[in-house]
């Protein structure tokens, strides 16, 4: 990205949020900044996702205006589990996940919830960098503490999957779907992604920074930069304003994780079985080494393991990245990726 979108970038965007078109005097004068100040912030809009056209004459206008997030009204989604959370909202930072991580360690309360407009260094698992638009997706994260060791929260990155379906679902996404260990798909294209990032003593206690990337309309830059099949909600006829899906993620994840701190996560095994869509498919699991493993698809174990029928018997695997194998025996290229 050439710049970077600055606090003016934010301030202009909320003042153009009408439709209408705006000059870049008007603009420029409502904002306190020269014309030459204003042009540059918003410069380079398209590489965060957003149109802003400009037209000569006529000054500025955002066809699509950003439903900006609003803790005020996320919490109205939240219901019952609004005391449940602490919900900051963050105009942009590098990764929402980096920066919950940090104030865990210096005693931020269970539940403080980061939510960012944009990240400009967004993480996705085994190292990969995670793109988002402006306004076209949710990047949050949630700290959640544990009485229990590290290891007890083996498994709580497929309950998130569990807490995730089960808000799509009841928003109308009825083929939201898992693959091992927790991506979200609808018809085998990604729609959301989870990294679950640990901290604690064995005896306990412990915490998770639990970050979830959900797209919500995806635009062609965005598209572009991703190399796997993605979708996005707008696509699968959701039309609900971000905030309203923010609560039903975080009412529904509270529901998840306050059972999982007292039972962990074998009572959402059966459940999580039935969002899988590989249950019981022949797959390939390609190990971190670049080792290739065959067989089928048997169920997860209560600490999140995948459980493979293999020639030799029956293996559990922590790690490694699931793809179907073809009709025959053969292996099929790999379209999906972890
Ligand atoms: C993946 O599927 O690879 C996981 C993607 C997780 C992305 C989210 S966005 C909010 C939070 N902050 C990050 O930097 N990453 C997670």
């Amino acid at each position: 990205m050439a710049h970077a979108p600055t606090p003016l970038t934010f301030r202009a965007l909320r003042l153009l949020n009408h439709g209408e078109f705006r000059s870049g005097a008007q603009l420029a004068h409502a904002l306190g900044v020269t014309r030459a100040r204003l042009r540059r912030a918003l410069q380079d809009l398209e590489d965060v996702g957003v149109t802003l056209l400009r037209l000569h004459g006529r000054g500025y206008r955002l066809p699509a205006p950003i439903d900006w997030l609003d803790p005020a009204q996320v919490r109205r989604s939240l219901g019952a589990y609004a005391d449940a959370y602490e919900l900051r909202v963050v105009e942009i930072l590098e990764s929402t996940n980096t920066t919950l991580l940090e104030q865990a360690v210096t005693g931020a309360p269970s539940g403080l919830t980061l939510a960012a407009e944009l990240q400009t260094r967004g993480r996705g698992r085994r190292g990969r960098a995670w793109y988002a638009g402006l306004g076209g997706a949710l990047t949050f994260s949630v700290l959640w503490r544990f009485e229990q060791g590290a290891g007890f929260l083996a498994g709580l990155g497929l309950a998130v999957g569990v807490a995730l379906v089960r808000a799509l679902r009841s928003l109308g996404v009825e083929e939201a779907m898992l693959k091992w260990p927790n991506d979200v798909l609808i018809r085998h294209h990604k729609l959301a992604g989870t990294l679950v990032e640990i901290q604690g003593d064995v005896l306990g206690p412990s915490l998770a920074v639990i970050g979830v990337g959900l797209n919500i309309r995806l635009d062609a830059s965005m598209r572009e930069r991703v190399d796997q099949a993605v979708t996005d909600l707008v696509s699968a006829g959701v039309a609900y304003d971000r905030n309203r899906v923010l609560g039903e993620i975080l009412a529904r994840l509270a529901e998840v994780l306050n059972a999982f701190q007292t039972q962990g996560f074998g009572p959402l095994r059966n459940e999580w079985g039935s969002y899988h869509v590989y249950a019981e498919r022949a797959v390939t699991v390609r190990l971190p080494d670049g080792a290739l493993e065959e067989g089928t698809v048997a169920g997860v174990g209560d600490d999140g393991a995948l459980l493979l029928q293999t020639g030799t018997g029956l293996r559990r695997f922590h790690t490694g990245e699931v793809s179907l194998r073809a009709a025959g025996g053969g292996r099929e290229r790999r379209v999906y990726s972890v």
